[in-house]
């Protein structure tokens, strides 16, 4: 009996296969703005970084209400050390390696499509581009990379020189 009704169920979705519908019932075309919506990375060389800017200044408040948290004041103490983002320079090639967006991360740009799309780690994508400019600022200023005053934008946050720039070797061989 089971057996038979399994059979049938097989019948009846290899029938369902060979008619191929062309519309299953749910679903819906994407609207013209969602597929945008969506597409927020932004390349090492600052290719998709939105318009709007932000200041070392607006960083400080906001990484005080929202990462400090987790991320500990100043990006010092945090709740585990994997979590500090500020300090380590020239530790990498140690024993107690300490790796933080000053001492590892070799693109700033690369640092604002992280916080935009996966900080806070409670609410990812729920701050917008002036305050992830800002903040990313303020990390920057913490490490001692951009001077107290900075706006970063579109135009300048491209141009700040991480430390640890040249710090990563290719794995794969030159394709030409
Ligand atoms: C609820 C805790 C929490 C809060 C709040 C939080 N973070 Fe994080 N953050 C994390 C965790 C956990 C990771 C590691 C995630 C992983 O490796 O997948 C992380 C990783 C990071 C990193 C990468 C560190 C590295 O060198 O790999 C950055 C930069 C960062 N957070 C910035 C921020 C900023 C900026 C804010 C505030 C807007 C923030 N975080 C708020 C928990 C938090």
């Amino acid at each position: 009996m089971r057996c038979s009704a399994a059979l049938a169920a097989f019948v009846v979705l290899a029938g369902a296969a060979a008619a191929e519908p062309q519309r299953l019932g749910f679903g819906r075309p994407a609207t013209p703005q969602e597929p945008g919506a969506a597409d927020i990375d932004v390349r090492a060389d600052g290719a998709g970084l939105p318009p709007g800017q932000g200041s070392v200044e607006q960083g400080a408040a906001l990484f005080a209400s929202t990462c400090a948290a987790c991320h500990g004041e100043r990006g010092e103490k945090p709740l585990i050390p994997a979590l500090r983002l500020t300090g380590g320079r020239g530790t990498l090639a140690t024993p107690g390696a300490v790796q933080t967006v000053g001492s590892y991360w070799p693109y700033a740009t690369t640092l604002f499509d992280y916080i935009r799309r996966a900080m806070p780690f409670n609410a990812p994508e729920s701050l917008t581009p002036d305050q992830v400019y800002a903040v990313t600022a303020y990390l920057l200023r913490l490490n001692g990379i951009v001077p107290d005053g900075t706006v970063l934008d579109a135009g300048t946050l491209p141009r700040v020189q991480m430390p640890n720039r040249n710090g990563f070797v290719g794995v794969y061989a030159p394709s030409h």
